[in-house]
């Protein structure tokens, strides 16, 4: 049985949308955080990790920084909310975090890497998991970099195929994949792609000893891709989906102030759920719940397109292929 992880997704996959997915859907062994990274946490990473927000679940907070005592000390407070894990991130590739020698920025600095490393690893009150890309701008780079991260005791390496260069573009690179399957020694997670039970299947025929898999996008814009994943059949539940939604925008409100943001961030989870039903049918719906102005706008646009839209006859299936 493959163990299947929800990917984070900055901006999308806080608590609020964590706990809504897991009442609603579920099929999800582990949920990471999207990355903190502010010394102290700032208000809204405390309460993306508050223990009262993540109940439940299997949940690990992920750091994104070069600096090794920054990393430290965010792991001793999340010692201290009692978590038993941190995720590093190696993969972030936005231009003022690469730029800045983090995330995909730190492949490109082996030797600072490495100190890094070097002592988070010796002083880290928690264990380490770490997040990759294969590269900032070649696959080429992978060997040296996947040789200095074999030397670390990581609970689990996650492996994003891509390098920086490709930010979301281009086919993952299952060739670097397949070069860590091949030697490494400790548990490989594969994340790249998967939006379809099809996608999965192909990589556990690939790669048999893959016993984990995290799920981005493909989650956001399907829920219940990891359910079909584990076997369930196709479900498509407008009563469900309405009531995701709801609780979704209830949770946005009590958590931020004033429509707009609200507003925006349900925008945003919809460029992705809207895949879920046929491509010409939603189009009108959809614009019009892109035009909201307000909330109450808003809530009538998705109720409709939920209640009125036909669900794309194959699931989401190749809804990024057309892209
Ligand atoms: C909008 C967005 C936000 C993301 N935020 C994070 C993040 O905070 N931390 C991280 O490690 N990866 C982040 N990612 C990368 C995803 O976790 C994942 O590695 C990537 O989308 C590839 O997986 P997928 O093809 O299943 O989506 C983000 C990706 C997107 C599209």
């Amino acid at each position: 049985m493959v163990r299947c992880y929800m990917a984070p997704l900055e901006g999308i996959t806080g608590y609020v949308y964590r706990n809504a997915f897991h009442r609603h859907f579920g099929g999800i062994d582990r949920y990471f955080t999207p990355f903190l990274t502010n010394r102290g946490l700032n208000h809204r990473e405390r309460q993306d990790i508050l223990p009262a927000h993540n109940q439940g679940m299997e949940v690990i907070p992920q750091i994104l920084t070069n600096q090794a005592d920054l990393f430290l000390e965010l792991g001793e407070i999340l010692a201290g909310y009692g978590y038993g894990e941190v995720n590093l991130n190696l993969g972030c590739p936005s231009g003022t975090v690469a730029s800045k020698g983090r995330g995909s920025g730190f492949l490109a600095r082996l030797p600072e890497l490495e100190r890094f490393l070097d002592e988070i690893f010796r002083r880290s009150p928690l264990p380490i998991s770490i997040k990759t890309r294969i590269g900032f701008s070649s696959p080429e780079e992978w060997s040296e970099i996947f040789a200095l991260l074999e030397r670390y005791p990581m609970t689990e390496l996650i492996i994003h195929p891509r390098v920086r260069e490709d930010f979301y573009r281009n086919t993952p690179r299952r060739e670097a994949y397949a070069y860590a399957y091949h030697r490494a020694k400790q548990p490989l997670c594969y994340n790249g792609d998967l939006f379809t039970p099809g996608d999965l299947a192909d990589i556990c025929a690939q790669f048999p000893n893959t016993g984990r898999v995290m799920l981005g996008r493909g989650l956001i814009a399907n829920p219940w891709l990891a359910l079909e994943m584990a076997g369930n059949p196709p479900v498509r539940s407008r009563d469900t989906l309405l009531e995701f939604c709801q609780e979704i925008l209830e949770g946005y409100r009590a958590q931020m102030s004033g429509e707009r943001p609200v507003l925006f961030h349900l925008k945003e989870l919809w460029s992705y759920l809207s895949n879920l039903f046929e491509e010409e049918a939603v189009a009108k719906p959809l614009k019009r719940l892109r035009k909201a102005n307000g909330l109450a706008e808003y809530q009538q646009a998705a109720e409709d397109l939920i209640a009125q839209c036909p669900f794309r006859a194959e699931g989401s299936e190749a809804w990024h292929k057309q892209r």
